[in-house]
């Protein structure tokens, strides 16, 4: 990153605040632009067939790789349809974009150690998902017992192949908002205890006793943090009535989490990277009387990382957790070219077209305060 955003310190206005105030005009102008080395997305769902056509231009403008989630119906549960998936995103792009698609496994009870061995030569295949069978959207066929795939594990482990961790249990009876606290202490400590080398990414994390504990594991275990879950609070979801957009899972937590979530991200920690888990669904399908879990947030997902760092003065750290950690998590190297955002206000639109329905973004109805050129 080049430049600095500048925060004017509040003093007496003597001789010298003017003198003060003046240098700081100057680099104030400068931090008006901010350029960044191109980031990537880790984690991200692109759906398929029309949808995919709809979303997949919004983060190949933005990113320069992301990893794509295998939640369709049915999964993506093997490399040859992996392979057969990342085809098809790469025709959905728009002409002459450099964009790389990064494929997961959808992991379940009937995944073999063949198809680890698989992954691991793929190249293209970076990591298997593991949701708990009926967490999320599209999780019906998830793993239904951690003991059901500790093989499948033992191979990941062995061949260096990374485990990114939908992170909730999925017992109707815990509180949603308790779902993931209680996940990190009852299995995701299991799992790091009983595979002491498996590279794991605790996935679009929400609260404290999660940042805490990926904070103290080993260091290859790590975290994708998503712009809503910076930015909003649960208080946001029902501001003045129910807000379906600002519905995903695991769902928006309590202030005191949301605080934890900045301070992982902005503390230089390499184990905090970006991933948006852009989720879009049909405005039918949120804006009903059960709504689809997501929020969509590819149309201006690097402005709104960069204005939850801007908020607490940490614009400085953006470039490491946007553009860096996540590739040194990968072993990738960091892309080659940069992209420049513009302190500029702007309404991103209300609606987007989506094959032949629309989504609404989680922007709906707000201006941001940063742009991408
Ligand atoms: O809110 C979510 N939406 N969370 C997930 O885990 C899945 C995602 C989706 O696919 O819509
Ligand atoms: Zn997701």
């Amino acid at each position: 990153m080049r430049l600095r955003a500048v925060r004017l310190p509040s003093v007496a206005r003597s001789p010298q605040f003017f003198l003060n105030s003046l240098a700081a005009s100057a680099l104030e102008n400068v931090s008006d632009t901010l350029t960044l080395t191109r980031p990537d997305d880790f984690h991200l769902h692109l759906r398929d067939g029309a949808a995919l056509a709809s979303v997949a231009g919004f983060t190949a403008r933005q990113f320069g790789r992301a990893l794509v989630m295998p939640n369709l119906k049915p999964p993506v549960t093997t490399v040859a349809m992996a392979l057969a998936y990342r085809d098809r995103i790469l025709r959905a792009l728009p002409a002459g974009v450099a964009f790389e698609p990064l494929m997961t496994l959808y992991l379940t009870d009937r995944t073999g150690v063949d198809e680890v061995a698989r992954v691991a030569e793929s190249g293209a295949v970076k990591a298997f998902k593991y949701y708990p069978a009926g967490a999320t959207t599209n999780s019906d066929s998830g793993v239904t017992s951690l003991k059901n795939v500790y093989g499948v594990l033992d191979a990941m482990q062995r061949h260096g192949v990374v485990l990114c961790v939908h992170g909730e249990v999925t017992d109707p009876a815990t509180d949603v908002f308790d779902r993931e606290a209680i996940f990190v202490e009852q299995s995701l400590t299991q799992v790091v205890r009983d595979f002491p080398a498996l590279r794991i990414v605790v996935e679009h994390i929400t609260t404290r006793e999660a940042a805490d504990f990926v904070s103290a594991a080993p260091a290859h275990v790590g975290a994708t943090i998503t712009p809503q879950h910076l930015l909003y609070n649960r208080t946001s979801i029902f501001t003045g009535g129910i807000r379906p957009h600002f519905y995903c899972l695991p769902i928006l937590k309590r202030e005191t989490h949301r605080e934890a979530l900045v301070e992982a991200a902005i503390s230089g920690s390499p184990k905090f990277f970006l991933g948006t888990d852009s989720a879009p669904h049909a405005r039918n399908s949120k804006e009903t009387c059960c709504g689809a879990a997501g929020c969509f947030t590819s149309h201006a997902a690097i402005e709104l990382y960069a204005e939850a760092f801007d908020a607490v003065g940490a614009i400085d750290k953006l470039d490491a957790f946007a553009s860096r950690f996540g590739a040194e998590f990968y072993g990738l190297p960091r892309n080659a070219d940069t992209i420049t955002l513009l302190r500029e206000s702007w309404s991103p639109p209300e609606e987007f077209a989506f094959g032949n329905e629309t989504i609404v973004p989680l922007t709906q109805g707000r201006t941001l305060a940063w742009k991408m050129q």
